[in-house]
């Protein structure tokens, strides 16, 4: 298993170019299915996500091939269930349920499971797929979905943490393809979201409001093959932006979409980060001494979860008190053990971190647990004094293409090491 070692202490310096976001392209990928002709899928990052993704629609009995950043994929004969233990592995496979759905009306699933992030529960997506019309039942581990007729109808997608994006995305795929109008109130409004009703309406589909809590769908008989080049990761983009902040450099971050980004550049600004625009390029750099700032993760357009353990790092180093809360995803502190190893103060008040910023960390071993954490401890080993290395990367090779490749660029020490 890979780790990563860091020698710490060197300010990030240079140019780096944002790969397109994971988060929208899984569900891209998933809407493949809704027609049987090929689709072009461009600006795909090398993820082991995306590779999952791709195995899954495979072994549903779609063609899948990649080239370079184009996947292509043409799901001319599918069947409505495929491989359990390869989607049982990784959450966002839940999204072929609609698309299943919407295109063989019936589906049939695993059941994602929990995670490190929380509980993660799925009941928003078969409330959409019901009032679609499914029938469901839950068995054996699967989720098993039937339709005679899919149907248009209202359907409030709002649950204890407000909206919910994959959930959204799912309804939105399996209402494309049903008879009559849908309307999704509550809808999650994140660019990943909008870039799939993107992708959807030049297959033809017929949708408005994406972007806004009300998506209305009329459904159409049939899709047709596209070609579609997916949106910049904006949890990349912050990821970089936070991590040329936290080391004291200054960094141009190229063929990003910082508009997208808004919540996080607003609090980099707060905090005293120097942060410029112009077009599709940010840069940002540290201007002297940091501020603490409170920040509060919310649904888009609010500040994304996917940057809180990221931005906990810059305020570990940030002189004074900061509050950091997190409201959609409940145990979403897994970073914060491990950020103590490297000397930072944070401790827990119920949905809280405390952070008492402003000691310097020094380097250690520690242990990557999700995605955004490991993005975090890498932050945090680059900021520190001495040598880290950050074991459980396959963490970080699900969401970031080429992380230590793109460092060295910037002038990090970072070295993949392979574990025995
Ligand atoms: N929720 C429910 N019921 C549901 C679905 C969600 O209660 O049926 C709750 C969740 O437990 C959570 C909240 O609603 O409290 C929001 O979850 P959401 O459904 O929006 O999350 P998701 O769609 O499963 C996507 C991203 C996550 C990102 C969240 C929030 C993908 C593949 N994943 O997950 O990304 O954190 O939206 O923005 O798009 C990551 O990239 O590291 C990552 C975890």
């Amino acid at each position: 298993m890979d780790s990563l070692l860091i020698k710490g202490g060197t300010p990030l310096r240079g140019e780096v170019t944002v790969s397109g976001a994971k988060n929208a392209v899984l569900p891209i990928m998933a809407a493949t299915l809704l027609t049987p002709e090929k689709c072009v899928i461009r600006r795909v990052p090398d993820l082991s996500d995306v590779q999952f993704m791709g195995q899954i629609l495979a072994s549903l009995g779609a063609k899948v091939s990649v080239n370079g950043d184009t996947v292509t994929v043409q799901a001319g004969k599918i069947k409505p269930f495929g491989d359990y233990d390869l989607i049982r592995k990784m959450r966002a496979s839940i999204c072929i349920l609609g698309p299943l759905l919407g295109r063989l009306r019936h589906s049939r699933v695993s059941l994602p499971g929990g995670c490190v992030i929380g509980t993660r529960p799925i009941d928003l997506h078969l409330k959409g797929m019901e009032a679609l019309g499914a029938k469901l039942t839950v068995e054996g581990g699967y989720v098993d979905a039937k339709a005679k007729r899919l149907i248009g109808t209202d359907i409030f997608l709002g649950g204890r943490a407000g909206p919910t994006v994959l959930g959204t995305a799912n309804v939105m795929m399996a209402a494309v393809l049903a008879d009559g109008v849908t309307t999704i109130e509550s809808a999650a409004c994140e660019p990943e979201v909008v870039d799939l009703a993107f992708f959807l309406s030049s297959m033809g589909a017929r949708i408005s409001g994406a972007g806004s809590p009300t998506i209305t769908i009329t459904g159409v008989k049939e899709l047709h093959g596209v070609e579609h080049e997916v949106i910049p990761d904006r949890i990349e983009a912050a990821t970089f932006a936070i991590a040329a902040a936290a080391t004291g450099g200054e960094v141009t971050i190229h063929g990003a979409r910082p508009d997208h980004m808004s919540a996080v550049l607003d609090k980099l600004r707060d905090a005293g980060v120097r942060v410029e625009r112009k077009g599709l390029t940010l840069s940002v750099r540290r201007n002297g001494t940091l501020r603490p700032v409170d920040v509060t993760t919310q649904p888009y357009a609010g500040f994304p979860t996917d940057v809180q353990a990221q931005m906990m790092v810059l305020m570990a180093m940030t002189p004074g008190l900061s509050i950091i809360t997190e409201r959609i995803f409940e145990s979403r502190f897994m970073h914060v053990s491990e950020l103590a190893r490297l000397g930072a103060e944070v401790s827990i008040e119920g949905p809280s971190a405390i952070v008492k910023g402003g000691r310097p960390l020094s380097g250690a071993p520690v242990m990557a647990s999700d995605l955004r954490a490991s993005a975090a401890l890498v932050i945090a080993g680059l900021s520190a004094r001495g040598s880290t290395l950050v074991n459980r990367i396959y963490h970080l090779d699900r969401g970031y293409e080429k992380i230590d490749q793109k460092l060295r660029g910037l002038g990090a020490r970072i070295q993949r090491v392979e574990q025995p």
